[in-house]
């Protein structure tokens, strides 16, 4: 999400005028994109803006601008402009499209230019993105969030969920595909729920339908899924088109159904599980990825116990695991029991232990085989190109063209974690 916000804010740059400078001390703006979600997130945010300070007092003209859902936070514009009182422009999540009257605005004045709002309906910003992962494009289906987990701060600094209207997806889609893009991924916080405003014009999995049925060659993604809206309906559309990669990232987040209750998750362990076992009936050994949260208020060592033993259960291909971190403003933020750190860190060591345990199986399972790479990039230190194939594993292989932006076969000779070494073969020795 936060990527592709920086994708347009780079693309808002660029229409002031602004091109890429690679090292800090030429540039003459800095925008930072804040994130707020995890505190350690903000803590770096304050850091790297801090470190600015010399840098500023050197460079006269130097201008410092800092958005993000960090400054929509109670409070936290405020603490901001106390601490750093050389940051020139203040921008919210809502406002990004106004970013380069603000840079105007404050290019005709001394004062610092400040500007956040509450909530913002309007879901076309009409910016264009500097695309920054070609061949990847991400698409935001929805903005903000309505679920109120009760750790998460989202909601308070994204707002409300708003979705975009389908024929404007399905427009900016259609133009990538043009543009020669070869990967869409559509996001949104929780994209289940599209057009719960009624602004879509159509569900989530008809959205998805409707993008896979756009012609050419490329695959589709999305995230995020919430359990709580997952379908039937869904997984057959995933199981329909082959452009749909075979892949769910479906957040379960703890493996304890008291833990889920206080988390305002709104299902169990065992409709968790028997989601992904429609899945897998429909789609065999459907990989499934997972977001995982230890150490949440009142979290018992069995509790915890439950989110080891669902990693097993669901298989997951791996998993981003977190510490839980205390969110001003959020319900658990005021609960009784948080669990102090020494025991998140030891509980967040085992968790990560086991994902990579199936994070392991699972690349060995490609190993003799063949398998379908989207080739994005070339690694200078190996001197080899890379892609991922369907299930989210990265290939790395050596090719004498440049491959960047094509599907590739690969033929897995072995596999360390998530990454896979292979050599190329001809598409007529490949199984798909
Ligand atoms: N503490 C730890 N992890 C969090 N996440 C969201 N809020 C918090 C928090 N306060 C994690 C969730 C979510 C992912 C994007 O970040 O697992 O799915
Ligand atoms: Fe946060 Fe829950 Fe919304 Fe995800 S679904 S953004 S975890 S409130």
């Amino acid at each position: 999400m936060n990527v592709h916000e920086s994708e347009k804010i780079a693309g808002i740059l660029r229409g002031e005028g602004y091109g890429e400078e690679s090292p800090l001390e030429e540039a003459d703006i800095i925008v930072f994109n804040t994130c707020c979600i995890r505190e350690n997130a903000e803590n770096h945010a304050f850091g790297n803006i801090g470190a600015l300070k010399k840098l500023k007092r050197e460079k006269k003209g130097l201008l410092i601008a800092v958005g993000g859902c960090m400054t929509q936070e109670a409070g936290k514009a405020e603490l901001l402009r106390k601490k750093f009182p050389f940051v020139d422009i203040v921008f919210g999540t809502h406002n990004l499209s106004e970013l380069g009257r603000l840079i105007e605005k404050k290019r005709a004045q001394r004062k610092a230019v400040v500007s956040l709002l509450n909530e913002r309906q309007e879901t076309e910003d009409g910016i264009e993105p500097v695309r920054t992962s070609y061949p990847n494009a991400w698409v935001n289906i929805t903005y903000g969030c309505n679920n109120f987990c009760s750790y998460c701060i989202v909601p308070y600094v994204r707002g409300r969920e708003r979705s975009r209207r389908a024929e404007d997806v399905l427009s900016e889609v259609r133009s990538l595909i043009e543009d020669g893009y070869k990967e869409i991924t559509l996001l949104g916080q929780n994209v289940n729920s599209y057009n719960s405003d009624g602004r879509g014009g159509m569900s989530f999995p008809e959205l998805l339908d409707a993008v896979a049925s756009i012609e050419g060659k490329f695959r589709v993604r999305f995230m995020t899924s919430h359990p709580k809206d997952f379908s039937e309906e869904l997984a057959r559309v995933i199981k329909k088109h082959d452009k749909i990669c075979n892949l769910l990232h479906l957040p379960a987040q703890s493996g304890s159904n008291r833990i889920l209750q206080l988390m305002n998750r709104r299902y169990t362990r065992e409709k968790y599980l028997s989601e992904i076992g429609m899945l897998r009936a429909l789609i065999p050994d459907c990989p499934v990825t997972t977001d995982l949260i230890v150490g949440f208020p009142t979290e018992t060592e069995e509790e915890f116990e439950e989110t080891l033993s669902l990693v097993r259960e669901a298989n997951f291909a791996s998993a981003f695991t977190f510490v839980y971190s205390p969110r001003t403003g959020t319900r658990a933020a005021e609960m009784e029991g948080q669990i102090p750190e020494e025991v998140s860190k030891e509980r967040i060591m085992r968790l990560v232990e086991q994902v990579n345990e199936n994070t392991r199986a699972l690349s060995a399972t490609f190993v003799g085989k063949t398998t379908e790479i989207l080739c994005e990039d070339y690694d200078d230190k190996k001197g080899l190109y890379l892609g991922r194939n369907e299930a989210g594993r990265m290939g790395y292989f050596k090719c004498d063209e440049n491959p960047i932006g094509e599907f590739v076969t690969l033929k897995v000779e072995r596999a360390n974690g998530v990454s896979l070494f292979g050599e190329l073969c001809r598409g007529d020795e490949s199984e798909r």
